[in-house]
């Protein structure tokens, strides 16, 4: 029987897609990270990307560059690493978070919360303030992880360019902010340095959410916009490393367009705050 004649654009891209999965299994077993399991479209859309900008003719020629030449491997790491954020992010999501969890988090002695893919830290220190705020921030011990070096440095760094200001200004006022954004920061040229006694409970660690353990008993785990990358079995296995890593009553909040709704490990939670994404894990199974 004749086999069906393919049009020379569908072997294309059956190659091309053989060729991604090549270089995702080099990247992984020459530096351990591993991007097997992320959703293909995004991979595939930062991989074509970066062959374009460095002038590339195949994949396999970047797979060839980037086993040899260690700046080659930094630009395909940061290209699959999104780092896109900002301060008060989902500005409703922390007037929340303000309003409906806090009030409760000042019923413990003791708090640990987790920002799994902090990115460069603006999602932190919109944690920090809004616990400043509610009178929290002594009694909380906060974790900020990413798989980014170069994102992590930034993150303790806390300095932002000061273009970006308004927009975080207005983002904190929307999202119940009880004082003047300015008095969390100090401006120099083009730069705001965030205060010092923002991070003073604050432990930047470097964590891979796909290879690297639970972080142990958490009464908060903030992952928002880093499963989205991720394909169905990924979330499963991490929604299972943050239920794992959570206190039972603790609270797992995740991105704007994240949800655990088909996630396996869903009966195990209960949505406390559905249109925000905040879920508590239950007490009982
Ligand atoms: C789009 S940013 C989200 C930042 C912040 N959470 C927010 O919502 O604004 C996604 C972050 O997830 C991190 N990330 C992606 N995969 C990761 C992994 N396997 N382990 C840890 N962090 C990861 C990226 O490096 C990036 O900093």
């Amino acid at each position: 029987m004749a086999l069906p004649i393919k049009d020379e654009l569908e072997i294309i891209k059956e190659n091309e897609n053989i060729e991604i999965e090549l270089l995702l299994n080099a990247i992984f077993m020459k530096f351990g990270y591993d991007f097997r399991n992320y959703g293909k479209a995004h991979i595939k859309r930062r991989i074509l990307h970066r062959k374009m900008v460095s002038g590339m003719n195949s994949i396999s020629e970047m797979t060839h560059k980037m086993l040899y030449d260690p700046l080659f491997y930094q630009e395909i790491l940061q290209d699959l690493s999104i780092t896109v954020t900002e301060m008060f992010r989902d500005p409703s999501f922390y007037l929340s978070l303000r309003s409906e969890i806090a009030p409760l988090l000042k019923t413990y002695p003791f708090l640990k919360i987790w920002h799994a893919g902090c990115a460069t830290g603006e999602e932190v220190y919109s944690m920090a303030i809004l616990l400043k705020e509610e009178g929290l921030l002594k009694r909380t011990q906060i974790y900020a992880t990413d798989f980014n070096q170069l994102a992590l440095q930034k993150a303790r760094a806390g300095i932002y360019p000061i273009d970006r200001i308004k927009e975080f200004t207005q983002n904190y006022q929307k999202s119940g902010g009880k004082s003047s954004f300015s008095d969390y920061y100090n401006a120099r040229y083009d730069s705001v340095i965030l205060n010092e006694s923002l991070r003073e409970n604050v432990v930047f660690a470097d964590h891979n959410l796909v290879t690297d353990s639970v972080f142990g008993e958490m009464n908060m785990i903030i992952c928002r916009n880093v499963m989205i990358y991720f394909d169905k079995e990924l979330q499963n296995k991490v929604i299972k490393l943050f239920h794992d890593s959570l206190v039972p009553g603790g609270f797992l909040c995740l991105g704007s367009k994240e949800s655990l709704r088909f996630a396996e490990s869903s009966p195990r939670f209960e949505s406390t705050f559905d249109k925000e994404k905040i879920y508590r894990k239950k007490f009982t199974v």
